[in-house]
């Protein structure tokens, strides 16, 4: 693991030296890196490798994209999983407890509104 960022002189991108910068990285993970043999000679190496990425980025086409009931739903594609809320999905009585208040809120402003129009009204009269 390199050490990359830092004002230090062992931070990659300061002094672009890998030997320091994994040293540092190491030794902060707790790491053996070097004073043994391979793989911990303290020595570094490079080797080729291929990586394909699709030119999308991965990203389906819209005709593929998941829908919000996809998710969404009782028998959506998250239906097996646990350990939260999804709206949707677990909805029962805390939906029906979420939307009551949504409407508790809304007869609140209503009231108050009309109790503001109706004290104005007075005051100015
Ligand atoms: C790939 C699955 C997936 C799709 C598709 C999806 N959601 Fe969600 N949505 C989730 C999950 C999972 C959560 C719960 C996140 C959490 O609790 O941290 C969530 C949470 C929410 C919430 C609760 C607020 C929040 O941010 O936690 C709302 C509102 C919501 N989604 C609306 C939508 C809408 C609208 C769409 C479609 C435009 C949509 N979702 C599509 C998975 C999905």
């Amino acid at each position: 693991m390199p050490h990359l960022f830092g004002k230090d002189d062992a931070a990659y991108w300061k002094t672009f030296d890998w030997n320091l910068a994994i040293e540092a990285g190491m030794a902060v993970a707790g790491e053996p890196y070097s004073g043994g043999s391979v793989p911990f000679s303290g020595e570094v190496g490079w080797m080729e490798t291929v990586f394909f990425e699709p030119a999308t980025q991965m990203v389906a086409p819209s005709g593929d994209a998941v829908e919000c009931g996809s998710c969404h739903s009782r028998d959506g594609v998250l239906a097996s999983l646990g350990g939260f809320y999804l709206p949707g999905r677990d909805g029962g009585a805390f939906d029906w407890l979420l939307w009551g208040l949504v409407g508790l809120t809304l007869v609140v402003v209503i009231v108050h509104g009309v109790i503001r129009a109706v004290g104005s009204k007075r005051r100015s009269s």
